[in-house]
This record gives structure tokens, sequence and C-alpha cells, in this order.
């Protein structure tokens, strides 16, 4: 990316959840925007934001959106984006794509800063660079420490789901029933976002069911974990879970690593990482939760215990803001680092 002052900057979805969330995170990182212009549907034509103390007034999305854009920040679905990030490369920006249309394109880099930075460089094959699955990045910035101690052969997910991963949506339906409940001690039955009732449940099914069993969602956290750790050797079995929480996803991880990892040796590597936090004071009742982790840029990883069932065998706990390091926080960590290394 040539270098200049400022960039000119487009958000595609830009009303929705994640992109309400890239449009605060630019502003509080100081991000050098010349021009911000907020894409949406029809639906929100005319709606207006205020930025950096502006005033924005969003327009619809279409082929004709990125004329002088630099950087694209998709997040409006798969869909729109593998209908219009090629009209955006075409223009002359560089797309950073929240969806996962492009993730697992051999030819297009899928980059979490602190992990496979030198991977952005790819871009310039396609102009796209991929921003990970939200439960994949909470999951593998606790992953990444511990393989760097000892290559990890295998691993056991189970995540627990906030709400805001499935958009702006789903948390209007966990509000509505809570409130529904608050009224009347009824949630309403029927469900727009979600196939069952959300409030007071738990619902082992995200994205839609492949023939093996799993879910989409699932293959996602295999497939994206090896391919940002660049090992097609890891193997990762996952249940993803959605629950009536409204920010933050947390995940339970299971590892088999080479050579045993100490829980001494796997705390320091998590000090010493970039971009979490170690909270692991069990006796004190002090473990990483949505309640603390949302908001915060940082993945809080705790509940460090070795797993005496299996040899080199190791349990832990990571919960960490999905619409910042699992979306939007990780899309303008991309854009930093294209502009700062000029790539
Ligand atoms: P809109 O608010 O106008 O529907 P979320 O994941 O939080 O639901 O957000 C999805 C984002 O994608 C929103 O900004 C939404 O805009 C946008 N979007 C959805 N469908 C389209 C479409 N057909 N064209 C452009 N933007 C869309």
């Amino acid at each position: 990316m040539e270098r200049k002052e400022k960039y000119n900057l487009a958000i595609a979805g830009a009303t929705g959840a994640v992109g309400q969330e890239m449009m605060q995170i630019l502003e509080e990182r100081n991000f050098p925007v010349g021009e911000l212009r907020l894409l949406a549907s029809e639906r929100s034509q005319g709606r207006k934001y205020s930025f950096c103390g502006r005033e924005i007034t969003v327009s619809v999305l279409g082929e004709d959106s990125f004329r002088g854009i630099d950087i694209a920040l998709f997040s409006a679905g798969s869909e729109r984006s593998r209908k219009y990030a090629d009209c955006a490369v075409a223009s002359g920006a560089v797309v950073i794509d929240n969806s996962s249309a492009f993730r697992m394109d051999p030819e297009i880099p899928l980059v979490i800063p602190e992990i496979n930075a030198q991977a952005a460089a790819l871009h310039v094959k396609k102009g796209i660079v991929a921003n990970p699955n939200c439960t994949t990045a909470v999951a593998i910035m606790a992953l990444k420490p511990i393989h760097d101690v000892s290559r990890i052969k295998r691993v056991v997910a189970t995540s627990f789901q906030a709400v805001s991963g499935a958009g702006a949506g789903g948390i209007a339906e966990l509000e509505s029933q809570v409130r529904s409940w608050s009224e009347s001690k009824e949630p309403p039955r029927e469900t727009n976002t979600f196939p069952h009732q959300i409030a007071f449940n738990v619902i082992p099914h995200i994205d839609s069911f492949t023939e093996s069993g799993y879910t989409k969602e699932e293959m996602k956290l295999h497939n994206e974990t090896r391919k940002i750790l660049g090992d097609d050797s890891i193997v990762l079995t996952a249940t993803t879970v959605r629950v009536p929480v409204f920010r933050s996803h947390s995940v339970s991880l299971n590892l088999e690593t080479e050579r045993k990892v100490t829980i001494e040796e796997a705390r320091e590597a998590i000090r010493n990482f970039p971009g979490v936090s170690l909270v692991d004071d069990p006796e004190n009742s002090d473990y990483p939760m949505p309640v603390e982790s949302s908001g915060k840029d940082d993945c809080f990883i705790g509940r460090i215990r070795e797993d005496y069932t299996v040899k080199n065998g190791l349990s832990l706990w990571v919960s960490g803001d999905q619409l910042r390091k699992g979306a939007a926080l990780n899309a303008v960590q991309i854009a930093e680092l294209l502009v700062r290394n000029h790539v």
C-alpha cells in the first residue's frame, strides 16, 4: 500500500454490530482516516452517524461505492463480500473481509497480526485479506503461545458463543425474549435469528450442519486454525454452542502437545504474548468471564491445568470480545499493518 498521510476507508455493513465496532475502533486508535464512507442496505440509506466529530450519512452498497477508497472493510455477510469485493479491488482498494467467503482461498491470506503478520503481504495476489471467524480468533490467541512452547498435535474445543456473534439481530432477539420473560414470565416462542429460544437456554448449533454431523462453525475452527498456524498436522474437534450472553465468546480448550508443557511454562508463555492477559487465580475465584472481557481488546486466559488423562495434555479457558478481537479490532489491526509496512 502506497504511503499516504491519510487513507480513505469504506465500511460495507457499517450499520451492523461489527461495522459499528469498526467505526469506534478506528476512532479510538486514531487511524489516519481521510474520508470514511459508510455503506449498508437500502433499509439504512440516509441514516447518520458521527465519527471523529464529523457527521456521515450512510449510502447504499453498490458496484460504484469504492471509487477513491484505499481500504474497504467488509462486514455485510458472505453474499455481499462475494458480490462486491472484486468491485472494490478493481477500484484500487485493498479489501479486509470479515466474512467466511475467502478465508480458505489459498491465494488469500487469513491474518491475525500477533500470529502471522507476515502473511498479509500475500494480499497483492487478489487484493483481499481475510479476517478469521470470531471463535477461531479468540481460541487461537490462547493456542498460539502454547504452540510456540511445544507444537500442538490435537485440540478439543467447546465454545460458549455470545448472541452478538450473530449480529445485531442476535442481540435484539435475546433482549426481546428477556424483556418478555420479565413482563409475563414467558419468553416468546417465535425466533428469527436462532433456531430455538435463546433466553435461559443453550443451543449446540451454530451455522448449518454438514454431512459429517459437525456444523460449518465447528469446521471453520479446524480449518482456519491450521491455516493461521501454518500447520496442517494439527487436528481439532469442536462443539460450538450459543449461550445467552450479549458479548464475548468463551472457549474451553483441551490440548495435546508434542512434549509436556507445565502450568508454569504455559503461564509464562501467555504473559509474554501480545494481545492476551493471564487471569488465573482460581483460589480467589479469578478466571476469565464474558462480563470482564466485554469491550476489551485482549483475550483473557485462565483455568490452566494439566490433563491427567493423557500424555502431555493441558486444559485451559479463554474469553475474548468477539466483536473486538474476533472481528472489528482484528480487521483494523490488519489495516494498520498494511499501512505501517506499506504492503
Ligand atoms: P442494514 O442495517 O441496512 O441491513 P449484522 O451482522 O449486525 O446484522 O449487520 C449486517 C450488516 O450488513 C448491516 O450493516 C446490514 O445493513 C448490512 N447488509 C445486510 N444486507 C445487505 C445488503 N443486501 N446490501 C448491503 N448491506 C447489507
